[in-house]
């Protein structure tokens, strides 16, 4: 079987170069690689890829820990990571830890025995410290997606959730909305926490007292949000538009609007926030606030691999902005569809 040497000697160029070139730990110029190339396919030499890793302790794989891989969101960031990624001759493991803290950590710890050269997080919970402080140890960068953690010193992607949730609340108000409810997630993830600190902010800014019962408590699947509709709606005075801080719980609360004989944006307007393909789909097509969630994977993969080529890097904090996109679950107060 052809080794390295023997490719080196038919290319006419040295070992090194030609393990430059296979591990792409430096540049080789267009006419070698094309030697290189050659020599390798007349004598079909198969790099050694378990060897090259573990000569090199690089896997050229990446893992992917995500909370929730029905959420369409969610697959939307991966696949975005998982095209940047292929792209530069890595693969990824995909884990989903249904929102689980201790199912995290066993993924983090699979991850890590499976010699990962780098992990892209979406944070389940509030904090990871036993997280943080395995990889720490294992000296694995880390990219956090979408989810802040506090005190978390690491290269993130986040989006600028608390104007998001500014401007689909002040979308309501000047559609001459005042009874606005919002169905929060989480409120220990950043996102939601951010989101409704932007509702607030625009209800505020427009003298609208803030009425706390309007504001109600999902877990950002659909369900909650048929829930949390359903009871605002059964207020002694209830909103006539609702913010929900995902598609998804948006999609419930129209739902729960039209189980309730109401319609929707007739009697009810709903926005949502992340304009996952669902939201133009559904009936009516859902207001919403749109992230750029396939750039957001792919910038997170590119964070990542810039962290492999330069370790000593300072970490770097990535925020892409958010777009309003009015369809048809909203209209002005009072005026029938
Ligand atoms: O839909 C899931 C939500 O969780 C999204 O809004 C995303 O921002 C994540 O935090």
């Amino acid at each position: 079987m052809a080794t390295m040497r023997d490719v080196a000697k038919h290319a006419g160029v040295s070992v090194t170069t030609v393990s430059h070139y296979i591990n792409k730990t430096r540049r080789v110029s267009d006419e070698l690689q094309m030697r290189i190339s050659a020599a390798m396919e007349a004598l079909n030499y198969q790099p050694n890829a378990l060897a090259r890793s573990l000569r090199r302790k690089i896997t050229h794989s990446l893992g992917i820990i995500i909370p929730d891989s029905a959420n369409p969101f969610f697959a939307e960031v991966a696949r975005g990571i998982e095209d940047a990624s292929f792209e530069q001759d890595y693969n990824v493991f995909l884990c989903n830890t249904d929102g689980n803290p201790k199912k995290e950590l066993i993924y983090a710890n699979v991850l890590v025995e499976k010699q990962v050269d780098g992990i892209l997080f979406v944070a389940s919970a509030g904090t990871a410290h036993d997280l943080m402080r395995t990889l720490a140890q294992r000296k694995i960068p880390l990219v956090l997606v979408d989810r802040d953690l506090p005190d978390v010193e690491a290269d993130s992607v986040l989006v600028n959730n608390r104007l998001g949730g500014y401007q689909a609340t002040r979308h309501l108000i000047d559609l001459g909305h005042r009874r606005i409810g919002c169905i929060a997630g989480p409120s220990d993830l950043t996102p939601s926490a951010e989101r409704v600190t932007g509702y607030r902010q625009a209800l505020a800014e427009c003298s609208i007292p803030i009425d706390e019962s309007l504001i109600v408590k999902g877990s950002f699947h659909y369900q909650s949000g048929f829930e949390a509709a359903q009871k605002l709606l059964s207020l002694p005075e209830p909103p006539t538009a609702i913010f929900a801080c995902n598609d998804l719980m948006a999609v419930g609360a129209i739902s729960a609007a039209i189980k309730s004989g109401r319609s929707v944006p007739g009697q009810l307007s709903v926005v949502g926030f992340d304009d996952i393909q669902l939201a133009s789909y559904v009936n009516p097509p859902l207001t919403t606030v749109a992230q750029p969630t396939y750039d957001v994977g792919m910038l997170a993969a590119k964070l990542l691999m810039e962290r492999l080529q330069d370790r000593d890097l300072p970490p770097r904090r990535q925020y892409l902005e958010t777009q309003l996109v009015i369809r048809e679950s909203t209209a002005a107060v009072g005026v029938p569809a």
